[in-house]
């Protein structure tokens, strides 16, 4: 079982820049949370209680102002600062230490998972012992994407490429990982590529040459959305408002995961209503106790 997993949620944010000149991109609204929510209430559908939030140089205080510490949700959230994009591997050096000799998840801060079958799916991705392994999704337009063409009897990866010419898969790679312990070790022999970053691709590879890189689908109930531009951004913020509007039930409400995983009680629901204040979030909180008198 992995148990601990760690999001990158620093980044330039170039392509949505004026918005993220002042504030880090994984903290604007994605509807009616900040993004950050999303990717971390994935992490705790893992059932990951043990949480590294990397965040860039010089705004931890903007994180730490909204998820001081993660005591309220039942978990242990420890920041550390990248002090440049460096890459997505770069997450594996900067969380050396607290990845230790633990196998890891990592979420890239910006990624939005959403469906009907994915704790199940996510069930099967913690189960790794060793080697690697990623979660595919199908997308229209592959050579937008870093691909992965797969064996379907073993589930080994045959093959990835990031943004192909030539067809290979349309099955894009999407931003979760699960990794053993090797990955710091295999993280800090990479070279930096042509735009001066370490790739995931080549994180990917070593484990794929050993035979040792797995993948596990997100089906076709499953929505992955990239929220990286302006207008996918808009997009995954519609998604959330439509779902939520229609079911009344919200998307990546963190206490709620931890109320449904036993982690929290009501006394830290009600404290999490006083922090938020009077607001739509703390009213569904206010719901959740109701419910479960
Ligand atoms: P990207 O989408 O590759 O980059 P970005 O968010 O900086 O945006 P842009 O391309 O518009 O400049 O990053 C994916 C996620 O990983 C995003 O949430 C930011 C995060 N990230 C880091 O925290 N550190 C890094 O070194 C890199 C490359 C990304």
């Amino acid at each position: 079982m992995i148990k601990k997993g760690i999001i990158l949620a620093g980044g330039k944010g170039t392509r949505m820049s004026p918005l993220t000149k002042a504030v880090n991109k994984q903290l604007l609204p994605i509807y009616d949370k900040p993004l950050i929510f999303y990717p971390l209430s994935i992490l705790m559908l893992c059932k990951i209680k043990d949480i590294l939030i990397i965040v860039n140089k010089g705004q931890l205080d903007q994180y730490k102002k909204l998820i001081p510490d993660g005591k309220n949700l039942g978990i242990k959230i420890t920041f550390k600062e990248q002090d440049k994009p460096r890459g997505l591997p770069d997450a594996f050096i900067v969380g050396e230490d607290f990845i230790g000799s633990k196998n890891v998840a990592m979420i890239l801060g910006d990624n939005f998972f959403y469906g009907q079958s994915l704790s199940d799916t996510l069930r099967k991705c913690t189960a790794l012992k060793n080697g690697a392994k990623i979660l595919l999704h199908k997308v229209v337009k592959p050579e937008l994407f870093g691909v992965a063409k797969i064996d379907k009897k073993t589930k080994k990866i045959k093959e990835i490429k990031e943004k192909p010419k030539k067809f290979i898969s349309d099955h894009a790679i999407t931003g979760l990982y699960f990794f053993d312990s090797n990955v710091v070790k295999f993280a800090k022999t990479l070279k930096p590529s042509k735009r001066k970053e370490l790739e995931i691709i080549d994180l990917l590879n070593k484990y794929k040459r050993k035979k040792k890189l797995t993948a596990e689908y997100l089906g076709r109930g499953g929505a992955w959305l990239d929220t990286g531009s302006i207008s996918d951004y808009y997009k995954t913020s519609n998604f959330v408002q439509a779902v939520q509007n229609r079911q009344g039930v919200k998307i990546a409400c963190l206490e709620e995961i931890a109320f449904i995983n036993k982690w929290i009680g009501k006394s830290h629901l009600k404290n999490q209503i006083k922090f938020y204040g009077n607001c739509d979030y703390s009213n569904y909180l206010k719901s959740i106790i109701k419910k479960s008198v």
